[in-house]
């Protein structure tokens, strides 16, 4: 059975992208299983030193997440015109392992600010080049997500952006099921 680990870059209470996320577990496609990460805040700094048995145990948790993932869906803040700290730490702790290694990843972009967060998500492309992942660009959904358009349940309400997030787990699926078939 497939699984997607998805992986908001916000630790904010009531952020917007974590709602993204939980949208997006809602709205997974039949027979995946969505995987809410939920320890962001929990890594340690990623620090070269660390990276070597015995691995602290939220790095080990983290890389047995992406190991047992058959794909990676983000939401991510932007801060000060880069990827919040949390979410680039997290990432450079998959750069050590092999666990990212073609794992097909897409994104909601859910910015509302006029340069629509375009630093972070270039930048998350750059990253995940590095750590070898495979951005599938239609599972990349670039949809604006005022708060407004959130319940008081914390999920995405809005039809149109809840179709547009459903299009890219579609896509996601689609990349995930070909690569699966040629490892069986
Ligand atoms: C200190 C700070 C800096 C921010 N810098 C940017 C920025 O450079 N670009 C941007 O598009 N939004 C910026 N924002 C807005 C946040 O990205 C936006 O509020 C986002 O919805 C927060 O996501 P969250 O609700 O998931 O935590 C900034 C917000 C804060 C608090």
């Amino acid at each position: 059975m497939a699984n997607i680990l998805m992986i908001s870059g916000s630790v904010r209470h009531g952020s917007v992208n974590s709602s993204v996320i939980a949208t997006a577990a809602e709205l997974m496609p039949n027979g995946v299983t969505p995987v809410i990460y939920t320890c962001l805040a929990d890594l340690p700094h990623f620090n070269p030193d660390l990276d070597r048995e015995p691995l602290p145990q939220s790095v080990v948790e983290l890389r047995r997440l992406i190991a047992e993932s058959s794909a990676l869906f983000l939401s991510s803040p932007e801060y000060a015109g880069a990827m919040p700290g949390a979410l680039k730490n997290l990432l450079e702790w998959t750069v050590g392992g092999t666990e990212t290694t073609d794992k097909p990843t897409g994104w909601v972009n859910s910015s509302t600010m006029p340069n629509r967060a375009a630093g972070t998500y270039a930048s998350l492309r750059i990253v995940l080049d590095y750590t070898d992942a495979s951005v599938i660009d239609q599972a990349c959904a670039d949809v604006p997500v005022p708060r407004s358009s959130i319940g008081e349940d914390g999920i995405v309400q809005d039809a149109a952006i809840r179709s547009e997030i459903s299009h890219a787990l579609t896509a996601l699926v689609l990349a995930i099921r070909p690569a699966e078939s040629r490892v069986q």
